[in-house]
């Protein structure tokens, strides 16, 4: 509802808390009369590439800052060793917190030992860190719900399903291929598990055909998310499985940027032009290239989620901590690192299509009308 009042009101906590309890935070350095303009979080995002992580470090910042908190943010250029290393960083240069979405949640063990021997408290952003027992918390969206929204929308823009649930007009079969995320990002097999279980019972009873075959995540996975990476599967797909005149009718995209590069492989073959329509092309995250691309009919639809609430939420973790206290979570079992299943809040998602632009995006403030119009942010 009202962001801003709920995190005036998290501040209102920790003074109380800092004041009653004599300030012993959770926090490493939060000293007695700890004031927010005395302690820093930092923040460390995986890359400026795409425009989504742009947004979440640009929200988590101008929420920080506005309750008077230092903030270092930091932009680890899709590479593990940067992002190693500035958390190392901002580990040695004090942080009272980290919030931290991973570049490989597999790699940063040692960086979170060294938070956990300096009492810094960790919050994992959106991607859940793997294989450490000093993962305090994490933030993300309903991971799993995703996928089925995915393929659900997929089902519908073939016509197999309706948009409120009921069997679709059309029976198939139809050709789909499958895309996955980074197998190194825990949320890829969320997603790909919640779409597969959803497409399933469609490609058993054959309403549903993977003319190539590749039907599991390490066929169909996209290292760090590349769009281009996309661009050339979706090429070699072409050429190797629809060389014979047939055409694919739908594409599982689990991400937008995924969703432009699959889209650029088919316009190139010729999809989207007079008796060839586009294919059925899923994605997420609502970036605004791609909400254009939902306006004018070429990508079906995306995945809404909103970095300003998903924000809030690591933000209000962050000075629970600061309070000493534990923050609230909404899901205690989903979330199983390797180690311990991390307390977790979990955001829920919104499907986009052509129609939702305006309700969704535009009259929340997401977007711009303007913006979506033009296919780019204007900051
Ligand atoms: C995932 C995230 C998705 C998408 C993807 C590529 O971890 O959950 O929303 O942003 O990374 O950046």
């Amino acid at each position: 509802m009202n962001r801003r009042f709920v995190a005036v009101i998290g501040g209102a906590v920790l003074a109380l808390s800092v004041a009653a309890c004599g300030g012993e935070g959770a926090g490493g350095g939060t000293e007695e009369s700890a004031a927010p303009e005395d302690l820093t979080i930092g923040v460390s995002m995986p890359t400026q590439t795409s425009e989504r992580w742009i947004a979440d470090g640009d929200s988590v910042r101008e929420q920080l800052e506005e309750l008077g908190y230092g903030v270092e943010l930091q932009y680890a250029n899709n590479d593990i060793p940067t992002q190693s290393q500035q958390v190392d960083q901002m580990i040695t240069q004090g942080a009272d917190v980290l919030i931290i979405a991973a570049i490989d949640g597999t790699a940063l063990s040692s960086q979170l030992q060294a938070a956990a021997d300096a009492d810094i408290p960790v919050i994992a952003y959106d991607r859940l860190i793997r294989d450490s027992e000093h993962v305090d918390f994490y933030v993300s969206f309903d991971n799993y719900r995703v996928g089925v929204a995915q393929a659900e929308a997929l089902l519908t823009g073939l016509g197999l399903r309706t948009a409120d649930g009921q069997p679709g007009d059309a029976a198939g079969p139809f050709t789909i291929e499958l895309f996955a995320g980074s197998l190194d990002d825990n949320n890829a097999h969320f997603f790909f598990d919640g779409a597969m279980d959803t497409l399933q019972p469609y490609i058993d009873d054959g309403s549903l055909v993977v003319r190539s075959g590749q039907t599991d995540i390490e066929q169909v996975a996209i290292l760090r998310w590349e769009q281009e990476t996309a661009q050339r599967r979706m090429e070699d797909l072409l050429t190797s499985s629809y060389n014979d005149g047939s055409r694919v009718d739908g594409v599982l995209s689990p991400y937008d940027g995924l969703s432009r590069g699959i889209i650029t492989a088919l316009q190139n073959a010729g999809y989207g032009a007079a008796g060839n329509p586009m294919a059925v092309v899923t994605g997420q995250d609502a970036e605004i290239a791609s909400v254009k691309l939902i306006s004018d009919g070429v990508q079906n639809s995306t995945i809404f989620k909103d970095t300003r609430l998903l924000a809030e939420q690591a933000v209000v973790a962050a000075e629970a901590f600061l309070g000493g206290e534990e923050p609230e979570a909404n899901d205690t079992e989903t979330y199983d690192n390797g180690v311990k299943v991390v307390p977790s809040y979990l955001l829920p998602v919104e499907t986009v299509y052509a129609d939702d632009i305006q309700p969704i995006l535009v009259d929340s403030g997401y977007f711009t009308a303007e913006e979506v119009a033009a296919g780019q942010t204007e900051s």
